[in-house]
C-alpha cells in the first residue's frame, strides 16, 4: 500500500495521488461533502464519464466551462476535463486553487501544436491575426490574438475585417469547416483530434441503411467526409440542444461518447447511436478525458492535489486572448 507522503512525492510522475480509496465509501456523498466543506465548485465537460457528470455542479462545453470558471465565487475549482481546460480556468482565476483529477489528462489536439514550431509558424506569416481554438497549451494561447471554441469560432472570425489575413490553429478540420462557413481564406495549422478523426464514413453509411430515419449529428472537429454526411454540425452543447428540440427519434452521434449521457437524460424517448470508428477499438472514447475517474476526483478534492500551477507572466500573456473571446461571446449573447 502506498502511503500519502510517498504518493505526494510521485504525484507529478503518476499524474494523481496513487493512494487506495476505501471501496465502501459512497463517493457521491463524499464528493458532495467536500464541495460544501471546501467551498469548491465541480465543473465537468460533456466527455466525462456519466458518474462524474452526475456529481458535477455544472456540465458544459469548452465555452460554457470557461464562462463558469470566470464567474465562480468558489475558493476551489475542481475541473473534470483535460489539462488545457483546467489551465484556462487557472488563467481566468489565478488566485483560486484549480484542481485536475489526473494531471496526465492531456489532448492530442493541444499536443499537435508545440510552442516553438508554432512561434516560427506565426513568424512566417507576418501581418496575420492568430485565432486559436481553446484546445491548445497556455504557451500557444500566449502567442495568439484571440481564442475561440467550437461554439463561438464562426462569430469570432466574422468580427475580423475582411482584408485582415488570419491564421487558424491548431485544428485543421475545424479550420476547413470554418473556411467554408465564413468564406474566409485562413492559413491553417496542421493539427487534429485523435477521437474526431477516427469515425468511418463507410460504417456510418452502413449504419444509416439499418437506421434510415436516424439523423447524423457531428462535431466540427470531424473530417470533411463525415461532416458532409451530417444533418447537423455543432459544438457539444449545440449538438445536445439540437437533439432536445429536433423531432427525429434516432441519432448517429459523431463525437466523443460521453455526450450521449446528457442526450439520454434530456430525451429519454430517443435513441442515440455512437458513430462507429474505423477500427474495432472504442476509439471514440477520448483516452485523455477518460483518465479522470470518480476515485481520482474524490482523492484530488480530499487532498487538494494535483493542483494546476502556472508562471504568473504566462498567465498574464495567455489571459488577453481568452478575455477577447469572452468579450466577443458576451457581445453576441453566446
Ligand atoms: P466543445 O466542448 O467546444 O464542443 O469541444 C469538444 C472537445 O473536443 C473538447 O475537447
Ligand atoms: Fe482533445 Fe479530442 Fe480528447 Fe477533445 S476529444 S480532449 S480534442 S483528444
Amino acid at each position: 500500500m502506498t502511503t500519502l507522503s510517498e504518493a505526494k512525492k510521485d504525484l507529478r510522475k503518476n499524474g494523481y495521488l496513487t493512494v487506495d480509496v476505501d471501496p465502501t465509501l459512497d463517493l457521491f456523498t463524499e464528493i458532495n461533502r467536500l464541495k460544501k466543506e471546501k467551498n469548491a465548485i465541480l465543473l465537468a465537460h460533456y466527455y466525462q464519464e456519466p458518474d462524474i457528470q452526475d456529481v458535477a455542479d455544472f456540465i458544459g462545453d469548452s465555452l460554457g466551462l470557461s464562462q463558469q470558471a470566470a464567474k465562480t465565487k468558489a475558493d476551489i475549482i475542481v475541473f473534470a476535463g483535460v489539462h488545457f481546460m483546467a489551465e484556462t480556468a487557472k488563467i481566468l482565476c489565478p488566485d483560486k486553487k484549480v484542481l485536475l483529477p489526473d494531471l496526465h489528462a492531456g489532448c492530442s489536439l493541444a499536443d499537435s501544436a508545440p510552442t516553438e514550431p508554432f512561434r516560427k509558424f506565426r513568424e512566417a506569416h507576418p501581418g496575420h491575426i492568430v485565432i486559436s481554438y481553446i484546445n491548445c497549451s497556455a504557451e500557444v494561447k500566449a502567442l495568439s490574438d484571440i481564442i475561440c471554441t467550437s461554439s463561438n469560432a464562426q462569430k469570432i472570425i466574422e468580427t475580423i475585417p475582411e482584408d485582415q489575413p488570419i491564421i487558424f490553429a491548431p485544428d485543421k478540420n475545424l479550420g476547413a469547416y470554418l473556411i467554408k462557413k465564413t468564406g474566409r481564406n485562413m492559413v491553417l495549422w496542421n493539427g487534429s483530434c485523435q477521437v474526431h478523426e477516427i469515425f468511418s464514413a463507410e460504417k456510418i453509411t452502413k449504419l444509416k441503411v439499418r437506421h434510415p430515419q436516424a439523423k447524423v449529428i457531428a462535431h466540427p472537429e470531424c473530417e470533411e467526409v463525415v461532416l458532409k454526411m451530417a444533418d447537423f454540425i455543432g459544438s457539444t452543447s449545440a449538438l445536445l440542444k439540437y437533439t432536445m428540440k429536433d423531432e427525429a427519434k434516432e441519432y448517429i452521434v459523431a463525437t466523443e461518447t460521453g455526450i450521449l449521457h446528457q442526450m439520454e437524460i434530456n430525451s429519454p424517448e430517443k435513441t442515440f447511436i455512437p458513430a462507429p470508428p474505423n477500427n474495432a477499438c472504442a476509439c471514440n472514447n477520448c483516452p485523455h478525458m477518460k483518465l479522470n475517474t470518480l476515485e481520482k476526483l474524490y482523492l484530488c478534492m480530499e487532498y487538494e492535489e494535483p493542483e494546476i500551477l502556472m508562471d504568473e507572466q504566462l498567465i498574464m500573456a495567455a489571459r488577453k486572448p481568452i478575455d477577447r473571446m469572452l468579450e466577443i461571446s458576451a457581445r453576441f449573447g453566446l
